[in-house]
């Protein structure tokens, strides 16, 4: 068998552990494979903190959230001597090979090592749901189901004292988990980055559902912008980091509600909730087969590349399609949600 090592990148992201589980018994018990495991993401193989995977360390982590090695967002390519530093871990190790499980930056940084000659196989996550290469990510569903359970209970209290309700999800660039939580859960306004939006058009459907005698939720993606509004929402809203902070659209956009239609309203800002706890069946189940599928990958000795979901089928791409394009939302899906909005 191989020795392979595998970490986890990015933002954490529920099935993380699903995957581990799935690479480790399948790579042990079919392959006769070492699972190595290290520790927050790139930190792992730059510094040489590793653990071994074993059956017994994969056995109640299915359901669970988060990622059992941890994660972080270090990129070798910003260190002093990285490359080598990776290089150096792998060869005292004697890693065979590497699964890198993350998102466009930690599958950047994949790709680029591969170029540089490190057997490395990719599996796409993150709850955005906005890589080009893969219909779907696992985190996502999660992620939609949890948006969708607090725009049911903000409804609620939203009717029993007539106030407009806001509801901020994640979303920097692309607008899924907004689209598809707004879509469940009804809500009478639907706000992504894809596109600016016009406060004066939110007021007129927010009026309206009120004329009607209901209360309107507002769902708004943590980047949406509005027309003009850039510097306005930006100005000292960024962090150590350069991002946006979470929140600054959905507090700004209730206050600016108010004010123009006399309205009580309010904010919530449902944040990292999305992200943490158990993952819903279907996750577990995409994330299951993505592990299956690297581990085979992997087996196959057909690096560079990554696992991808096309229609119902796991299939391999290259590692480069992972960052070539960001998957947003095609405006035709918010115009034709438009019909139930107000
Ligand atoms: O990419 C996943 C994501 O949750 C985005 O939706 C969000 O913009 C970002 O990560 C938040 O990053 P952090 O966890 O570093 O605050």
């Amino acid at each position: 068998g191989k020795r392979v090592g595998v970490l986890t990148g990015g933002g954490d992201c529920p099935g993380l552990n699903a995957v581990l589980r799935a690479i480790t018994r399948k790579g042990i018990e079919m392959y006769d494979h070492e699972i190595l495991g290290f520790r927050n993401g790139w930190q792992g193989p730059l510094q040489g903190v590793v653990t071994p995977l074993g059956l017994d360390d994969v056995e109640a982590v299915l359901n669970r959230g988060g990622t059992m090695l941890g994660s972080s967002r270090t990129n070798p390519y910003n260190e002093d001597d990285g490359v080598a530093g990776i290089k150096a871990t792998l060869a005292d190790n004697e890693v065979d090979a590497l699964i890198a499980i993350g998102g466009e930056d930690t599958l950047g940084v994949a790709e680029r090592l591969s170029g540089e000659g490190i057997p490395i196989v990719g599996v796409p996550k993150t709850i955005d749901n906005d890589l080009e290469a893969t219909d779907y990510t696992f985190g996502f569903d999660t992620a939609v189901h949890i948006a969708t359970e607090a725009i049911d209970r903000l409804r609620t209290t939203a009717e029993s004292h007539h106030r407009a309700l806001v509801v901020e999800v994640m979303g920097r660039h692309a607008g899924w988990i907004a689209l598809h939580s707004g879509l469940a859960g009804g809500a009478n306004v639907i706000l992504g980055p894809e596109q600016r939006f016009s406060v004066e058009q939110v007021c007129t459907w927010v009026q309206r559902r009120f004329e009607r005698q209901y209360a309107p939720i507002i769902v708004v993606a943590e980047g949406a912008v509005p027309e003009g509004g850039e510097e306005v929402l930006q100005a000292g809203e960024k962090d150590a980091f350069g991002h946006v902070r979470l929140g600054g659209v959905g507090t700004w956009l209730a206050e600016e509600i108010a004010q123009r239609t006399g309205q009580e309203s309010r904010a919530v800002v449902l944040g990292h909730t999305q992200r943490g706890g158990t993952p819903t069946a279907y996750d577990r189940v995409l994330a299951t087969r993505f592990g299956l599928h690297a581990i085979d990958a992997v087996h196959d000795g057909d690096f560079g590349t990554m696992v991808a979901l096309r229609g119902t089928e796991v299939v391999r791409v290259p590692l480069a399609d992972a960052t070539s394009a960001l998957k947003t939302v095609p405006l035709q899906r918010y115009t034709e949600a438009r019909a139930l909005f107000g």
